[in-house]
């Protein structure tokens, strides 16, 4: 299996929400296995799968227990290895899902920590709290509270960035370094193709201070000894095969931090997921607000980072979507009216743009955000952590709960939907138990099934735009120009390779709009839209329907 990462499009997939295979409501390894031929029909070329580790599933998996054995919820090993091998004769790499800035506290290292083994003491970061008592410092968790939490019998506090049943990992032990690369080493003799490295920007502190202005943040991202570490793991693990794709979850990242992470020639990854473009509906860092998206900030900061990192020689991730994140075509398209041309308009972006494009289960149909009207649907522990504190700032319950639909996490969560019964084919109609998380009611309109019969169907345009990266070595290859970058409704970029040219335009909005700055279009094709025609007039504007994408090629 010889790829080229430029070329390539990767399927993400969470696997407790994709396919259920044993009926008991969780979606299984086999469930994977089982859909291996949907996803082929795609035409991707790697799947990441989150974490199916022995885990208590607090975080849904990213507390890992047991990094080298399979949760049996999940499945089992031979699971695994059949997994690998039929991905494989399909010609399908896997990508799995490392977390190593932290280990559940249920993990044999925290657990020996706890009894006081002085070895594993020091694979976390345990500290005295301040003279009167309280936490070390005031960091705030990302899920919400203190990052500390005390522990009686030692009087001290060991840290944790997530869930209080995340323990941080001490990257400064070489140990802790040491087991992280023999897990890495495990998996690639296993023939897994590729990683996807958790929070990986954060295993690095500067140091133990209050932040007198921030949650702490900045002495723990992009930290003193990450490039440091990364240039190590690569050596002593993944970069010793070539053909291992490597993509880092930068959490709050700097743009010339990650010119290093996914350099060409750096030694450290080969791509990186930053996450600027999909804060614009924040206010600031705060997430839990309802502000509307902003337009110019995400194409200014979505065309600074093409042009940047194309300039430094680095390599982006691509995406809209992932399992932290709502379902895109609820946040920056339709749901309503022009659910499909806003999903295939949003879809158009990403897919053209200089990096490798990350699809999330259920985009390529055109999944929703979901429809709950009550706390108790909701699973994710952030959602959960979040509904309260809004609630103790004095919030009321039905605008607390408000948030939490527009911003959770669930949003990505729940179950594929394959077609039209009562559980969406998620699990059988007979199952032995519910969904762990409720079935969108929407999977009647919203369905794989559906859309493998319609040639015109969001499924295939996405087929579409995976196999064009794949014909056209302008989309792996070529230079980025931004395009008309202050237009209010227009998205537009010109690729450049070789002395081909690509102009990609979508109207962002469900309005006409009549687009008098395209550029020239003499000699070009128009080889993809979702429209049938295309109108220009006499003068060379682009006459743009409701959220019309077209890509014009020379
Ligand atoms: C990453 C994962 C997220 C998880 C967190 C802690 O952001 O994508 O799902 O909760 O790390 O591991
Ligand atoms: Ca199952």
């Amino acid at each position: 299996m010889n790829k080229d990462f430029r070329k390539s499009t990767v399927y993400q997939i969470y696997p407790k929400s994709f396919c259920d295979t044993n009926k008991d409501g969780l979606g299984d390894l086999r469930g994977v296995s089982e859909k291996l031929d949907y996803i082929k029909e795609l035409g991707v070329d790697y799947i990441w799968l989150t974490p199916f580790f022995v885990s208590p599933q607090n975080d849904n998996g990213y507390d890992v227990e047991d990094y080298y054995n399979i949760d049996p919820r999940y499945g089992t090993m031979e699971d695994v290895e059949e997994l690998i091998a039929e991905a494989g004769k399909r010609g399908m790499g896997l990508m799995f899902d490392m977390v190593f800035n932290h280990v559940s506290t249920n993990h044999e290292w925290f657990k020996k920590a706890m009894e006081g083994d002085p070895y594993y003491k020091d694979f976390f970061y345990f500290r005295k709290g301040k003279p009167d008592g309280s936490a070390p410092t005031n960091w705030v968790s990302k899920f919400g509270g203190s990052a500390w939490e005390y522990v009686e019998k030692f009087d001290e506090y060991y840290l944790h960035l997530f869930d209080v049943t995340q323990a941080d990992l001490n990257w400064e032990n070489e140990n802790v370094r040491r087991e992280v690369q023999n897990i890495v080493k495990f998996w690639m003799e296993k023939g897994v193709k590729g990683f996807r490295f958790d929070v990986i920007n954060l295993i690095s502190k500067a140091g133990f201070e209050d932040d007198p202005d921030g949650d702490g943040r900045k002495f723990y991202t992009d930290g003193p000894k990450i490039h440091q570490y990364l240039k190590e793991l690569n050596a002593n693990s993944f970069g010793q095969d070539p053909q291992i794709v490597t993509v880092g979850e930068m959490s709050s990242t700097t743009m010339e931090n990650c010119f290093q992470y996914a350099g060409a020639d750096t030694g450290e990854l080969t791509m990186v997921f930053s996450f600027h473009h999909l804060k614009v509906d924040f206010m600031g860092n705060e997430k839990w607000v309802l502000v509307p998206a902003d337009f110019q900030k995400l194409k200014d900061i979505m065309f600074d980072w093409q042009v940047n990192m194309e300039e430094h020689n680095a390599w982006n991730a691509v995406f809209w979507c992932n399992h932290d994140q709502p379902r895109v075509v609820s946040r920056f398209g339709d749901e309503g009216k022009y659910w499909k041309e806003s999903a295939k308009m949003l879809g158009t972006i990403v897919h053209c743009l200089r990096g490798t494009p990350y699809v999330y289960q259920g985009e390529e149909i055109g999944m929703t955000n979901t429809d709950f009207t009550d706390i108790s649907q909701f699973r994710d522990v952030e959602s959960l952590n979040n509904y309260q504190i809004l609630q103790d700032k004095g919030m009321s319950p039905s605008d607390a709960l408000r948030i939490i639909q527009v911003h959770s996490r669930d949003n990505g969560r729940t179950p594929m939907q394959w077609d039209t019964s009562r559980y969406a084919g998620f699990t059988a109609e007979d199952s032995n138990a519910e969904p762990w998380i409720a079935v969108n009611s929407n999977h009647t309109k919203v369905n794989a099934a559906d859309q493998l019969k319609d040639e015109d169907s969001i499924f295939h345009y996405y087929q579409k735009l995976i196999a064009m990266r794949k014909d056209l070595d302008v989309i792996a290859y070529g230079d980025i120009e931004p395009l008309d970058q202050k237009n209010p409704s227009v998205f537009a970029y010109r690729r450049t390779y070789e002395g081909h040219e690509m102009i990609v335009a979508a109207n962002f909005y469900g309005r006409d709009y009549e687009w008098k700055k395209a550029p020239e279009l003499e000699g070009f094709e128009k080889i993809l839209g979702n429209y049938k025609e295309t109108e220009v007039t006499a003068e060379g504007a682009i006459k743009m329907k409701p959220y019309e994408a077209v890509v014009y090629y020379k």
